[in-house]
């Protein structure tokens, strides 16, 4: 036998050497969950370990994951009922809670790499991306408020811009507005391959964004498909992304990978709500190690070819490599 692929295993240290893949702080970002008030946290319940912030405890939260040098984050606000109506206003409203926590948070850490999202549903009080008329989810009116909302959110200070509402032509919308108002520096991270996914009920509990009426299949992609995420990230490559996305991660390998095969841009993978609870119930279950599992997961999506994973795992990842 002249090849014996063991004897590159046969020690952690020449394992080690030979590893093709590596998760670190660097790769991760971590999503938090924004409510109104003041020291105030609240429970997820479908999300063991993460809780809804007020700012002031966010920014505190925020704090200690930089000593853990995790350093980037995507915030997501949890807007009271009251303020919800059919054009999410609020959420082009430069004062609300939002802008002004993201505000908050450049002022304290500079250093920290704040990503936002563009989309209606936390705002809406139909519980859609995009904005209903006769109970359709209008394409080209959305785009006017999805270009208002990324202003306000890069004025705030926002580094980076993550349209999360799958309406076409989108990404050339912002960037367009984003650039006639003088914010050539701010990214955007298309949420290019986002698909209609029932993976995402944990982040609807946790921000009571689910949809009043239907499903969200006329704009977020069919789990069937992969090709039609390469014409989708032609587009996003041609109105100017910084990142194509992939959504969720984990049933959506194939779809990472295929990306990473043809395009040259860095590829990000949300390992979503859904994805965490899985591991977070059968942890407490007793039935699987946590953090091996974790870890492998993380790593599994790297080897598929991302450069970037927003993880509910990102702190705990952390702590775990102080
Ligand atoms: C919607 C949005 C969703 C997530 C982030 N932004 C899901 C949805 O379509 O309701 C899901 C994130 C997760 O499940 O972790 N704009």
């Amino acid at each position: 036998m002249l090849n014996r692929p063991r004897r590159n295993r046969k020690s952690a240290a020449i394992r080690n050497s030979v590893q093709e893949n590596w998760v670190t702080n660097h790769d991760l970002i971590f999503p938090m969950f924004l409510i109104e008030g003041k020291n105030k946290k609240s429970e997820i319940k479908s999300m063991p370990g993460i809780n809804r912030l007020s700012s002031d405890l966010l920014l505190k939260e925020i704090e200690s994951c930089l000593k853990l040098g995790l350093n980037s984050f995507c915030i997501f606000p949890a807007i009271n009922d009251e303020l919800k109506d059919k054009k999410a206003s609020e959420g082009l409203n430069s004062k609300g809670l939002y802008p002004s926590t993201i505000k908050l948070i450049k002022k304290n850490f500079p250093e920290a790499v704040i990503m936002t999202d563009v989309a209606m549903d936390p705002y809406s009080s139909d519980g859609h991306d995009g904005l209903v008329k006769n109970g359709k989810i209008v394409n080209d009116e959305t785009l006017e408020i999805l270009a208002k909302m990324a202003l306000v959110q890069a004025e705030a200070g926002a580094d980076i811009i993550g349209p999360s509402d799958m309406m076409d032509g989108r990404v050339g919308f912002i960037r367009e507005s984003l650039d006639d108002a003088g914010f050539t520096d701010v990214s955007i991270m298309s949420y290019t391959a986002k698909y209609a996914s029932a993976f995402y009920g944990p982040f609807r509990d946790a921000l009571d964004s689910a949809p009043k009426f239907g499903d969200k299949k006329t704009y977020q992609m069919n789990p069937a498909n992969s090709r039609e995420a390469l014409l989708e990230a032609e587009l996003d490559f041609s109105e100017g992304a910084d990142y194509l996305m992939v959504k969720p991660a984990l049933s959506y390998l194939d779809v990472i990978k295929l990306l990473k095969d043809n395009f040259t841009l860095p590829i990000a993978a949300y390992n979503v709500s859904g994805e965490y609870a899985m591991v977070k119930a059968a942890a407490l279950k007793g039935w699987i190690d946590e953090k091996r599992v974790r870890d492998e997961i993380l790593l599994s999506i790297k080897r598929a070819g991302a450069d970037v994973i927003l993880t509910y795992f990102a702190k705990e990842f952390a702590v775990g490599k102080k």
